[in-house]
């Protein structure tokens, strides 16, 4: 391995671009079949900021990714789920009020601060289940047309808010910006 490439491959801000239409990750110069997306290096895993290429995520469909050696789901929703997301009042929620959205520090969990983009269109959220850790199914999945995991039955509505079953707390949103109409930054 060169200089240059060594100096690449450890910088913090080293850019990682997942291609959703391509199914691929690259880092570098290096392009890995979708297993490595989740399972990547330790070196990948230990990055703290990684750029997502989110151009070819279309709407009504799912980009997972890893980050921080978890997965992070990247949902370009419908305006279907939108609305229904935003109907939602704060009294619906019974078990967790709060955005759990680092961007936006103790707000409620309302659909416009759990959301990327004020439409509402991009949703990033943690894959993880907040009761015991397992991986929820998405795509319309559990009673309220989001998430469901079904380790132990919980049901996450179309704002990966926790609304039936033993989690104790809404999708964790990470720390995300939206750089451009094809890019974000996770960390
Ligand atoms: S880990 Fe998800 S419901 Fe228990």
């Amino acid at each position: 391995m060169s200089q240059t490439e060594d100096t690449a491959g450890t910088r913090r801000d080293f850019l990682f671009y997942a291609t959703a239409g391509a199914g691929a990750v690259t880092a570098g110069a290096a392009a890995w079949p979708l297993v490595h997306q989740m399972n990547p290096s330790a070196d990948v895993q230990a990055l703290s900021t990684i750029f997502v290429d989110i151009g070819d995520v279309e709407v009504g469909s799912q980009l997972t990714v890893n980050f921080l050696g978890k997965p992070v789901f990247i949902r370009r929703r419908t305006q279907e789920e939108i609305d229904e997301a935003r109907a939602v009042a704060l009294s619906d929620l019974n078990i967790d009020r709060d955005a759990r959205n680092p961007n936006r520090p103790g707000s409620d969990a309302s659909d416009e601060n759990r959301s990327l983009d004020e439409a509402g269109e991009w949703l990033i959220m943690s894959g993880v289940c907040t009761h015991l850790g397992c991986v929820p199914l998405g795509n319309g999945a559990g009673d309220f047309n989001g998430w469901f995991c079904p380790c132990h039955g919980s049901h996450y509505d179309t704002s990966g808010r926790i609304r039936r079953g033993p989690a104790p707390e809404n999708l964790h949103i990470p720390v995300v910006t939206l750089i451009d109409e094809n890019t974000i930054q996770l960390g």
